[in-house]
């Protein structure tokens, strides 16, 4: 959508933040459909069934992320407070983007309809009958496996609730390969709670498998990206460079037609899991990335990563102890970074078209957003607004449709973090737990011809 630049609200509510680029509002928040009368009369069989097949069992499945399986309807009923509870929130099913803002493939949130159809049935007495349990239809995703990875052995996580672990994946190839599609089959459902595929070019190989050989068991902890958590505030390989993210409930799936990211011979792909574990004792786990892969593509992708390079460089993404909304924003034209991190594809043109986006912060926070500043005419073109930053539903969002960028177009980033918790300390830039980040990523290609 485009909206009107909003930088009045620096000036009502106390915010922390840079000067030079000024906060902006959130996008409004979806209207509560909940609190409307009645509707529908509601037959579960007809009526729920479908929504729950087509948005909640991916996840509510036996052997699921989700706590229950909603593909058994003795399941549902016994449930049914908690499910107008979580869907009236839109807390269920988790969709992380504000749809203010742009609209997505694999959109996984619930129409208003769907929303009231929902709660009439439970208002209604959640009635299931005549109601069979069946099976949920398979997963599916990517239109072709080419390549699967795994870590040599299972790891048990150690540390509880949350172990960060990444582990190292060869890669054979001895030409130039494109990733074309990308997806992530969890090996224990329960406790892999996201997954980001990177990417280590030749040159970086050897400070990240002497992190991996230094650990005696698979993998080595890492937080905030693919470089290992002892590297304090150092970046070892760099900004990172991403392949895709994965979070519980996402299928795979291809990349848009005719786009890939290319991996040269020499390369080690990175794939970092977040265990969330609720007993304490963890089980093993071996997960697996599926990839599509191309000999050749018509347009080379990148996942550009779009940040200041002070917050980086000269530790200024300073987030003050006590302070309840601390924000950081950063505005730039494309042209010199994307040249950099497309080896000069990209700047044969210059101008580019962006397919899907990715926000990334640590744990403290609250909302974040990313967009296009068009020079002419001058207008802000939303690409992502995560309004409720949760670290446990991070993804990549491809767009319905790819958005050109050009030469004399901004991108800018907005972190927003709430640092007010009883025993805080100041928050900067780093790897770890205790530091924080503000990464807008770009699924990025030339435009289309
Ligand atoms: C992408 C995966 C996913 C989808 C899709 C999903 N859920 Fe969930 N659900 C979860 C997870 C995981 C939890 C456990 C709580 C958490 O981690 O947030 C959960 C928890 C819940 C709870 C709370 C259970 C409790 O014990 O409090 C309810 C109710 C619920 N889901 C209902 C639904 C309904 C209804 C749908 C579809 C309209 C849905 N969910 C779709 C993953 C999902």
């Amino acid at each position: 959508m485009n909206r009107p630049s909003a930088f009045l609200i620096a000036a009502t509510v106390t915010v922390v933040g840079c000067a030079s680029e000024p906060a902006r509002a959130p996008l409004p928040a979806p209207p509560d459909v909940c609190s409307s009368a009645p509707v529908t009369t509601v037959d579960f069989v007809r009526d729920v069934q479908p929504i729950l097949d087509a948005k909640c069992v991916t996840c509510h499945r036996p052997g699921g992320v989700g706590p229950f399986s909603l593909s058994a309807p003795a399941d549902a009923h016994a449930n049914a407070a908690a499910i107008r509870g979580d869907v009236c929130s839109r807390k269920m099913p988790p969709w992380p983007p504000s749809a203010a803002c742009n609209t997505y493939q694999h959109d996984r949130s619930l129409t208003d309809a769907q929303l009231v159809t929902l709660r009439d049935w439970v208002d209604s007495g959640a009635d299931i009958t005549g109601a069979v349990e069946h099976t949920p239809a398979a997963l599916t995703g990517l239109s072709r496996v080419d390549l699967e990875l795994s870590a040599p052995d299972a790891y048990q996580p150690t540390l509880v609730p949350d172990d960060y672990r990444c582990f190292v994946l060869d890669w054979t190839a001895t030409q130039d390969r494109f990733v074309t599609g990308f997806g992530v089959t969890p090996d224990q459902a329960a406790e892999v709670h996201h997954v980001i595929l990177y990417r280590i070019a030749p040159a970086d190989v050897a400070a990240i498998t002497a992190a991996d050989d230094a650990d005696p068991v698979p993998g080595y902890t890492c937080f905030g990206g693919p470089n290992p958590s002892t590297s304090k505030k150092q970046t070892t390989v760099g900004v990172p460079s991403m392949i895709g993210v994965w979070a519980p409930g996402a299928q795979g799936f291809d990349f848009p037609s005719g786009i890939g990211i290319r991996v040269v011979p020499g390369s080690k792909l990175v794939m970092q899991v977040h265990y969330h574990s609720h007993t304490g004792t963890p089980t093993p786990d071996r997960s697996t990335v599926q990839l599509k892969l191309d000999d050749s593509v018509a347009r080379e992708a990148f996942i550009i990563p779009f940040l200041d390079p002070n917050w980086v460089k000269s530790a200024t993404m300073n987030i003050p102890a006590g302070q309840k909304d601390v924000f950081h924003a950063f505005r730039h034209v494309g042209s010199d970074f994307t040249n950099r991190i497309s080896a000069g594809v990209l700047a044969k043109t210059s101008a580019y078209e962006v397919h899907g986006a990715v926000l990334h912060m640590h744990t403290r926070g609250t909302w974040a957003s990313l967009s296009v500043e068009r020079a002419q005419p001058a207008q802000t073109q939303c690409l992502l607004e995560l309004p409720k930053w949760d670290f446990h539903w991070q993804g990549m969002y491809l767009f319905d449709k790819p958005q050109p960028v050009a030469a004399t177009d901004d991108l800018r980033v907005e972190c927003h973090w709430d640092n007010s918790a009883a025993g805080a300390t100041a928050l900067n830039w780093g790897e770890s737990t205790a530091d924080e980040m503000c990464l807008g990523f770009v699924l990025a290609t030339a435009p289309s011809p």
